[in-house]
């Protein structure tokens, strides 16, 4: 099945107020007319998602929170609900990423967050992947399966699913195109024909063409080469 194709950035903790004309700079090297049957995602900081889509205009670019918290409101010093980042200009959320798993993020927490973030009327992009140890015992499947089950919510149906193995990010190793190929045939007989299944870890313009190729590849999630406007339109030129 053929599906419009997500890039999206996720900038993690870079950037600052200077960073807002990003989504206007991206649409001046790849105008929304070339780039029709893809969308574009960029995943600011908290801080920055008002001045981004206060500067948005036309662009087109779509712009996403990269977590949320489980309640609406309430006495969690520090935390942002998802009514508060759909409120700021956010139309998606990642959620569970392997960095913040890492940090004792469990499903359990992840499904609480979909939750949250489907009731804000935010698409969730949910982050599933194994460590390298988990790989080499021959456990991929096992971990992703087990992440699936736990931060999907039974009724779940406008979502996004992005496949990061925790040892390809930030890198500059990308699982092989058999690996990726694989797991996405994994992951897409657990999720809706129609679900996107995102590829995650260390994509950049030189090996962007081949991972978005593969099939059942619906896009990807990009750290370090989406912090440049240049390098982000050469990965979604190749989608
Ligand atoms: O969420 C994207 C990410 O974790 C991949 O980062 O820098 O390897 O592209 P990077």
């Amino acid at each position: 099945m053929t599906m419009k194709p997500l890039i999206a950035a996720n900038w993690k903790m870079h950037g600052n107020m200077s960073w807002r004309n990003k989504p206007a700079e991206f649409n001046e090297i790849l105008p929304t007319a070339e780039r029709r049957h893809l969308d574009v995602l960029i995943c600011p900081p908290a801080v920055l998602l008002a001045p981004l889509a206060d500067k948005r205009g036309g662009t087109d670019v779509w712009l996403g929170a990269q977590t949320c918290h489980d309640q609406v409101s309430g006495a969690h010093t520090g935390e942002m609900s998802a009514d508060m980042l759909s409120d700021a200009g956010a139309e998606y959320v990642i959620l569970g990423h392997s960095e913040r798993r890492a940090a004792g993020e469990t499903d359990a927490d992840v499904r609480a967050r979909v939750e949250a973030a489907v009731k804000a009327e935010l698409i969730p992009i949910i982050c599933v992947g194994e460590s390298l140890e988990q790989r080499e015992a021959g456990q991929a499947e096992g971990v992703v399966e087990k992440q699936l089950a736990g931060s999907l919510p039974d009724d779940l149906t406008d979502y996004v699913i992005a496949y990061e193995p925790v040892w390809a990010i930030g890198t500059g190793k990308t699982a092989t195109p058999g690996d990726i190929k694989s797991m996405h045939a994994f992951i897409r007989s657990r999720v809706w024909p129609t679900t996107r299944i995102l590829y995650g870890g260390s994509v950049k313009p030189a090996n962007a063409q081949e991972i978005l190729a593969t099939e059942n590849v619906n896009g990807a999630l990009i750290g370090g080469a989406g912090l440049e406007m240049e390098s982000l339109a050469e990965i979604a030129k190749a989608a």
